[in-house]
């Protein structure tokens, strides 16, 4: 067997076609939708995301608004900003991009952002919605994964879904949507035993560890559904996932590419988010009332 790709390119551009749509049933009713991205210090690769994020809101025609600050910025100076930034109506989103230095404690900034403005749904408060299964604004990462998952027609809820990574950014979340799709979750980490033996039997494998080449064939389930999250540079400059993909391809039914699975997906799911946060700030501009994450009724309760 030789799995199919998931495009997560394609899918992407599919979505954003129909968002530079409702950028425009948005425009007609005087809104701008806005999203602002802080970027503390000049980590290489946060800058590299960060220009995605502006690429894509370019795209879609979101205003994106960048404040760079420098890395020794004072933690009351990064609170001002989002003070700022909260208050400002042009603004609909807040992103601080992670990593942070070592001296700004992330949990401060984080529960900073105004609820209705958390696009990357990081705040306490979002995420206490994601385990009630209210989520307005779902992590852009896991979210991404479960419109990829859709995109194969697969009904998630009873399936062994094994995620390999348990970050507050991918792993957790990821493992709480899944749940509330009624799907039967394992999460595995550093600390897990012989994830092997946990893989094994998973229906859905979702790997966000950081570990180029950490899933070969043998810890894959034959006609599994295999997700990977990881981007990793390579020494010689090449990008791979956690996943060693031309072995595992030959086992899986179905499984993303690195690039172009899961990364443009979490571009555009920020995108989303950022979309649905103005719509909500003005609820005729939509024509609808769907202004929530799209979780199943029967799992509401
Ligand atoms: N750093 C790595 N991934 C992310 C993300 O999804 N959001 C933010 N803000 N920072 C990140």
């Amino acid at each position: 067997m030789t799995a199919q790709i998931i495009d997560g390119k394609a899918l992407s551009r599919q979505l954003r076609a129909g968002f530079r749509e409702r950028v425009g049933h948005l425009q007609a009713q005087g809104v701008q939708p806005g999203l602002a991205v802080i970027l503390v210090g000049e980590n290489p690769a946060s800058q590299v995301y960060v220009g995605n994020k502006i690429k894509a809101c370019e795209e879609c025609g979101v205003r994106s608004l960048h404040v760079g600050l420098p890395a020794d910025v004072s933690e009351a100076e990064v609170l001002a900003t989002i003070e700022r930034l909260n208050a400002d109506e042009q603004v609909h989103g807040i992103l601080v991009q992670l990593p942070l230095p070592p001296h700004i404690p992330v949990a401060r900034v984080l529960e900073a952002i105004a609820v209705d403005k958390d696009v990357d749904g990081f705040h306490l408060y979002n995420v206490g919605a994601l385990v009630t299964g209210h989520s307005i604004f779902p992590p852009c990462t896991p979210y991404g994964v479960q419109l990829l998952l859709d995109a194969t027609g697969t009904d998630v809820a009873g399936q062994n879904v094994v995620v390999v990574g348990a970050s507050n950014i991918v792993g957790k979340p990821m493992g709480l949507m899944l749940l509330q799709r009624e799907a039967t979750v394992t999460i595995c980490h550093a600390k897990t035993r012989d994830l092997a033996q946990h893989t094994i039997l998973a229906d859905i494998l979702i790997v966000a560890a950081g570990k180029p080449g950490l899933i070969v064939p043998q810890m894959v389930k034959r006609g599994a559904i295999v997700i990977d999250v990881g981007i990793n540079r390579l020494p010689d400059g090449r990008i791979v996932g956690d996943v060693c993909f031309d072995e595992v391809k030959e086992k899986a039914s179905w499984i993303t590419p690195v690039p172009g699975g899961v990364g443009p997906m979490t571009v555009t799911m920020l995108i989303e988010n950022t979309l649905r946060s103005a719509e909500r700030s003005f609820p005729l501009a939509r024509g609808d009332d769907r202004h929530g994450w799209d979780a199943p009724p029967a799992a509401r309760a």
